[in-house]
């Protein structure tokens, strides 16, 4: 008998690979473009539909990704792929206009004090430089999704409470954002918090409206991503083999892995529409230009078993 183990989930999601820009960004030795630019493109040809590409933050603040410009220019662009920047303000977006850009990412989060250490401002100014930005995307028909950092726990205001994380999502959505993200920056939720969370939101916010973002410092991305679905969500953010993190965050580790995700979603016969052997290639193509080992246990296996 064969067990529908999609009943209850959604039957299809969506992938969005950040590894470019919230792996790169993370990294000490300041990465050659061409190689940022090479990674882009082979992960173009794994079936992913939205891979964020780089940041037009300030240079001073993210030299990681200071060659936002070049990076965006010169990537080979598939007319079936969304290819996103993250914006903190104005400015990013003029400068990132300049390249036809036709999907952002804004950054916001209810702490006070990670609003600071990442943007340098309140909580209720970002709100404003994101007023100003989404004003001049609408003008450009560009899509916009909002990140909210620090849904379940801040590396420097410790809880952030549910509710804040509500207020700021609908915020978000009324001022005319298209999506929001729930970052889990520092990886410190749990199956549970996720179900607390998404029970505070869902009745205010539509599923399809709502994205997931988790870090995984602590092994429980995975998990936390099964306990979104069973609440319908289904648009995940993933990094290939692991990259991740925000200088600006303490204790920010990597995100989940994309090949770690792909292959639950396999197994549970969700549809991604995402190749794992290209992701798993993908992950080992960036992972050797660095230097590193994957912290994906997939791409780990596929490794050994080549
Ligand atoms: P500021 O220093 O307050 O900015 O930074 P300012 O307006 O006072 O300007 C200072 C200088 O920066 C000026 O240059 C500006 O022109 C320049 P100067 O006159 O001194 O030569 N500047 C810029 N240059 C290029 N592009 C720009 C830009 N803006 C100003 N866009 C700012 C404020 C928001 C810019 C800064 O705090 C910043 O860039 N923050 C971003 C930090 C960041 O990228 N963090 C990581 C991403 S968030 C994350 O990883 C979490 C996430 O993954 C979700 C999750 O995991 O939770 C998304
Ligand atoms: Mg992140």
């Amino acid at each position: 008998m064969e067990i529908n183990f999609s009943l209850g989930f959604p039957k299809q999601v969506k992938i969005i690979e950040v590894g470019p820009r919230d792996g790169l960004q993370n990294e000490i030795n300041i990465i050659h473009s061409n190689i940022k630019i090479a990674f882009i493109n082979q992960l173009a040809e794994t079936g992913l539909k939205e891979i964020e590409v780089t940041s037009f933050v300030s240079p001073k603040w993210i030299p990681q990704l200071s060659d936002h410009l070049e990076v965006f220019k010169t990537i080979n662009k598939n007319p079936n792929i969304h290819y996103s920047v993250l914006i903190p303000n104005l400015l990013g977006l003029e400068n990132a206009l300049s390249v036809d850009i036709k999907n952002i990412a804004v950054i916001a989060t209810p702490s006070e004090l990670f609003s600071q250490k990442n943007t340098n401002c309140s909580v209720s100014q970002n709100l404003k430089r994101i007023e100003a930005i989404l004003a001049l995307a609408k003008r450009h028909k560009i899509r916009v999704r909002a990140y909210i950092s620090c849904v379940f726990d801040c590396p420097y205001e410790g809880k952030i409470h549910a509710k804040k994380v509500l207020s700021l999502g609908q915020a978000l959505l009324s001022l005319g954002c298209d999506e929001i993200s729930l970052g889990d920056t520092i990886g410190t939720g749990t199956p549970l918090k996720v179900h607390s969370l998404l029970n505070i939101l869902l009745p205010h916010i539509h599923p399809n409206k709502i994205a997931v973002h988790f870090h995984d410092t602590y092994g429980q991305a995975l998990v936390n991503i099964y306990a979104a679905l069973q609440h319908g969500i289904a648009i995940f953010d993933s990094s290939a083999a692991g990259l991740g993190g925000c200088p600006y965050a303490k204790g920010a580790a990597g995100n989940v892995a994309t090949e770690d995700v792909i292959y639950l979603l396999n197994g549970m016969k969700i549809e991604t529409g995402v190749n794992l052997t290209k992701i798993a290639a993908a992950g080992s193509f960036i992972m050797k230009a660095l230097n590193r080992t994957s912290l994906s246990k997939t791409h780990l296996a596929y490794q050994t078993s080549e």
